[in-house]
């Protein structure tokens, strides 16, 4: 039984543009983040409290956390790697703050050691204080399992590894887990084979899937998930993203394309396609390239024709 309604995290605003190369303005983010809140979205990951000189699209988290104009209903999430994040996430009067934070783990060491420069093991004791002092202030805690389904630098990643990093992760308190296919190597079968895995740790609600698209394999991951009940994934509009540590790896599926296949199966998300349409051809406006998602691209094309 394929559930009725599904949660989709839009994180084009951060996954989407932290990989690219010419910076972005805040105001174009800001009012990217406003068309997707015009279009539907409900939880929205806007930004990324990391580094600066790691990922210098995401230096003006702040400055996009301060300007989104809050919408009622609206979760907003972010990412934070340790408590350095965390406290620069919480700066701001309490009207800015996200109601999520998002702490990103691998369940790969070489991928840990690239993206976030230290060992798994590491991770998991930089996110334990994290957890601890989001709960204090209120705020919900995910944390996102990179390389779930394959590693750029190790390539094949056994389940127990993600099972593991799960088990970590549910011991310090994280209260979602979120399963990454970072370079897009998963097929549906081992996607389900590792949902499984966190299954046994958190209950439905609680486990989403966050698909790269580089194979063409995201729809049918979803739909794998789909079929284990799992109703909460990661999107990103247009097609955007990619991580700075997984070279070669394309986008996040495109929210665009996802709407289109749950509209299909008479699947609830709260989206307006045509809104999405416009918020991911106003994004990839900025970005100069025609989107990604070939949803968007033929609804484009049919607005075109009729215009005609
Ligand atoms: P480090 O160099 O090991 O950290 O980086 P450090 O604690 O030694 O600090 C070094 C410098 O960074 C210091 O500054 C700190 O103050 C500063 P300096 O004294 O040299 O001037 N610093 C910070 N500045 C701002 N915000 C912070 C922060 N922390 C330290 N939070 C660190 C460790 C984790 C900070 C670094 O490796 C980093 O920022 N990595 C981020 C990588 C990243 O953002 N990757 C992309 C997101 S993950 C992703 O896309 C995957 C996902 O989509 C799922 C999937 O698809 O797999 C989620
Ligand atoms: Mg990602």
């Amino acid at each position: 039984m394929f559930p009725s309604e599904v949660t989709l995290v839009e994180v084009g605003p951060r996954d989407g543009l932290q990989n690219e190369a010419q910076p972005v303005a805040t105001a174009d983010k800001v009012e990217l983040i406003v068309r997707l809140q015009q279009a539907g979205c409900r939880e929205i990951e806007a930004t990324s409290f990391v580094s600066p000189k790691w990922v210098p699209q995401m230096a003006d988290n702040a400055a996009v956390m301060a300007a989104i104009p809050r919408q009622a209903g609206v979760r907003y999430s972010v990412l934070v790697p340790n408590m350095k994040g965390l406290e620069a996430a919480l700066a701001a009067p309490r009207a800015q703050w996200p109601q999520e934070v998002v702490v990103f783990g691998a369940a790969s060491e070489a991928f840990s050691q690239k993206n976030i420069n230290c060992s798994i093991e590491e991770s998991i004791e930089r996110f334990r204080p994290v957890a601890a002092a989001a709960h204090a202030a209120g705020l919900k805690v995910r944390g996102a399992i990179s390389c779930a389904l394959g590693c750029p630098y190790q390539g094949e990643v056994p389940l127990d590894e993600v099972e593991r990093v799960v088990r970590l992760m549910h011991a310090i308190g994280v209260d979602h887990v979120g399963v990454a296919d970072t370079i897009g190597t998963g097929t549906p079968r081992r996607v389900q084979a590792v949902l499984e895995r966190a299954l046994k740790h958190y209950p439905l609600a609680e486990v989403s899937g966050h698909f790269h698209d580089t194979y063409g394999q995201a729809l049918a991951n979803i739909h794998a998930s789909l079929a284990l009940g799992v109703h909460v994934f990661d999107t990103s509009i247009a097609g955007l993203g990619g991580c700075p540590y997984a070279k070669g790896a394309t986008g996040n599926v495109a929210t665009e394309d996802v709407v289109y296949m749950l509209q299909g199966m008479g699947i609830a998300t709260g989206h307006d396609q045509a809104a999405l349409v416009d918020a991911g051809a106003y994004i990839s406006r900025v970005l100069g390239r025609p989107p990604a998602s070939r949803a968007a691209r033929a609804l484009l094309g049919r607005r075109e024709q009729v215009a005609a």
